[in-house]
Order: C-alpha cells, then structure tokens, then sequence
C-alpha cells in the first residue's frame, strides 16, 4: 500500500505535492491503465469536493472509460459531445462552472455542477483526457486548471507507451 499524505496549505502546494506523488507513483511502470487508475485514486484522496475523477482514453476516435473514481460513468463519448467530448475535440482544456448551462453536457451524475476536463496529448495525438467533476457550481478555478495541466503533462510522458501502441493498431 501507498501512503501519500497530501495537506497543503494552499492549492499551489497542494497541486506540487500531488504531481511530485503521481510522478513517484507511475515512475518505471509502463501500463498505462495501472498508471491511471492510481492516479484517479491519488486525484480522488487529494482534491476536496469531487464526486468524480479518472479518465477517458481515445480509443478508435472515441471517447470510452478508463479507470475513475465515483459513481459509474457513461462509457462511449464521442469526439465534439459533452465537457469530455470538446477537450477531445479542441486538444484545449474545458473548465465549466455550470454545467447545466454547457450545451450537450452529459450528466453521468446528476448532483455535478461544475467540471474540468484536461487533455493528455503525446506528439499531438490525443491519448486520454482527464475528468473531474465537482457537486459544487464553480468548484474549478485557474490553479485548478495549471496544477491538472501539468499533471497531464505528466502522464504523457508516461502514457506515451499506449500512444505508440494504438498508432499501431
Ligand atoms: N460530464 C461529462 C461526461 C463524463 S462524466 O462527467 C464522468 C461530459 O459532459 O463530457
């Protein structure tokens, strides 16, 4: 068992110490679903106020499931649907306050009020994205967005591996 404790004072420090542990986490392990699934527990234990966290990877130019934390999950998204489905669609981070006002928004929970989904892009290909999502309208805001940011920066590197093996599909 790991026993990462993660207290921060602030979210800065918060954001460092939670990469500094998924770093030490995913480190020499090439599986890219034992690497995720440790992260969205990681992610989980860490961040105050989510009532989901984990990943869609880009399998076949869809969206589908990985490994999450919450309540079970809408399994197929497709690219240009949804908070997740733009992520995907624009390579671009997607950081909504309300959901009920983001147009196709897909309600996997229906207490989620705010979500930010980041993509994890290896060689300008998206592999996965990241989602979290929060029962609290605004729960996002730019610390939130840099810390995940890098975070996916991160696991790039470390899903760079399932990249290069759905290429050869
Ligand atoms: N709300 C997301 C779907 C995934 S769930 O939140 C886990 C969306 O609109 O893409």
């Amino acid at each position: 068992m790991y026993d990462f404790r993660i207290d921060a004072a602030d979210k800065p420090s918060l954001y460092r110490e939670l990469i500094q542990a998924a770093d030490a986490l995913t480190a020499g392990e090439p599986d890219p679903i034992a690497n995720m699934a440790n992260v969205a527990a990681l992610l989980w234990e860490a961040l105050p106020d989510l009532n989901w966290a984990g990943f869609y990877r880009n399998v076949g130019a869809e969206l589908v499931l990985g490994p999450f934390q919450g309540r079970p999950a809408c399994i197929r998204i497709p690219f240009g649907r949804g908070v997740c489905g733009a992520a995907a669609a624009t390579l671009r981070p997607q950081r909504v306050d309300d959901v009920h006002a983001f147009p196709g928004h897909i309600a996997c929970d229906a207490d989620s009020r705010s979500e930010l989904v980041v993509p994890i892009v290896v060689d300008g290909r998206l592999v996965a994205v990241l989602d979290l999502d929060s029962p609290r309208a605004a729960r996002f805001d730019d610390e939130d967005e840099a810390g995940c940011v890098e975070l996916a920066q991160l696991l790039a590197a470390r899903l760079g591996v399932m990249a290069k093996a759905s290429v050869e599909e």
